[in-house]
């Protein structure tokens, strides 16, 4: 393990600082990594970089790098596994919009994919994203086999039908309906937590091993972290602008989804959220100063205001 892992010596960058390095690293490796707009097809490998270039958070990579520096953890791989990522995420959102789902027109301040290409462009970049999140992983500078196979079938448990996808079907049956607070908690888990969740795994899965103890702590915090991301997605969409979301504000009361906020009120939905927080932040209790990226992302994903 790295001295500065081991926390032997922290680093000087502060939280932002760090964020913008690696949301930079982030970007110059999808732009090397998704084909070239010039290869044939042309409009699907345009429309693939259109979706996953300049924009959004990367609050997916952020957790991958973060939870790698607490097991250690090389660039190189945590390179691959935060592209993986954030590729299955690029390809949710391209498919959320569409109009058979949530319809939007704006996504990361841009119009959506299926406006800027068309409908059937759109449906292709999720697959193809899809298929190339998975051919990262298997690329042979990415870590040894068995950790390979660990983390290919980590990220297919989480955004499959019993993840991310198997959420979403439960978002899109559940329009008009009231969940109760397991249900939706359910939904929620699903449809957001688990990609957020298998960042974190991905990322110590690119470093050294933790002992059981450890796995067991993270994947605690990595939970709670999943939970709040999507609590707070909810409060945005009714607190925050479109301007500064860079999506279409108020789309899920308009929808008729139920949200956090249609379950516990704004207020209540906060307090969950400052509680989920508080209970990812306990999680990571004994890992000492290596787990000071994922503390301050942790204090991020709970105050964002976007
Ligand atoms: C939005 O995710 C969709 C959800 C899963 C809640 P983000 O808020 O991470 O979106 P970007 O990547 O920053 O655009
Ligand atoms: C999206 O949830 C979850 C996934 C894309 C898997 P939302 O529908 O709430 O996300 P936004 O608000 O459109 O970003
Ligand atoms: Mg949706
Ligand atoms: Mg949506
Ligand atoms: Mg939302």
């Amino acid at each position: 393990m790295s001295a500065q892992a081991a926390g032997q010596g922290l680093s000087p960058v502060s939280f932002s600082g760090w964020m913008r390095q690696i949301q930079a690293r982030v970007e110059a490796a999808l732009a090397r990594l998704l084909p070239p707009g010039e290869a044939i097809p042309c409009r699907l490998h345009q429309a693939m970089r259109y979706a996953s270039l300049n924009g959004g958070k990367r609050v997916r990579p952020l957790l991958v790098f973060a939870a790698g520096e607490l097991a250690g953890a090389g660039a190189e791989r945590l390179e691959l596994a935060a592209g993986a990522v954030e590729l299955i995420h690029v390809y949710s959102l391209v498919h959320d919009d569409l109009p058979c789902m949530d319809d939007d027109m704006l996504r990361r301040g841009r119009p959506t994919c299926h406006v800027e290409y068309d409908e059937p462009t759109a449906l292709l970049v999720g697959d193809s994203l899809q298929s190339l999140a998975f051919g990262l992983l298997a690329r042979d500078t990415a870590g040894d086999a068995a950790r390979q196979l660990e983390m290919v079938r980590l990220l297919a448990h989480a955004s499959g039908s019993c993840g991310m996808a198997g959420g979403q079907a439960i978002d899109l049956g559940s329009v008009g309906k009231e969940l109760n607070q397991p249900e939706l908690e359910l939904m929620h888990t699903l449809k957001t937590g688990a990609l957020i969740r298998a960042s974190v795994l991905l990322g110590a899965l690119c470093g050294e091993m933790l002992d059981s103890g450890q796995r067991e702590a993270l994947d605690r915090y990595a939970k709670r972290a999943g939970l709040l991301f999507q609590v707070v997605d909810d409060i945005l969409d009714c607190t925050a602008s479109t301007a500064t979301l860079g999506k279409t504000a108020g789309k899920d009361a308009a929808a008729d989804k139920p949200t956090y906020v249609s379950l516990l009120g704004l207020e209540g939905a906060r307090e969950f959220a400052d509680d989920l927080g508080k209970q990812a932040l306990a999680a990571l209790g004994g890992f000492g100063p290596r787990s000071r990226r994922l503390i301050e992302l942790t204090d991020f994903l709970t105050t964002r205001k976007f």
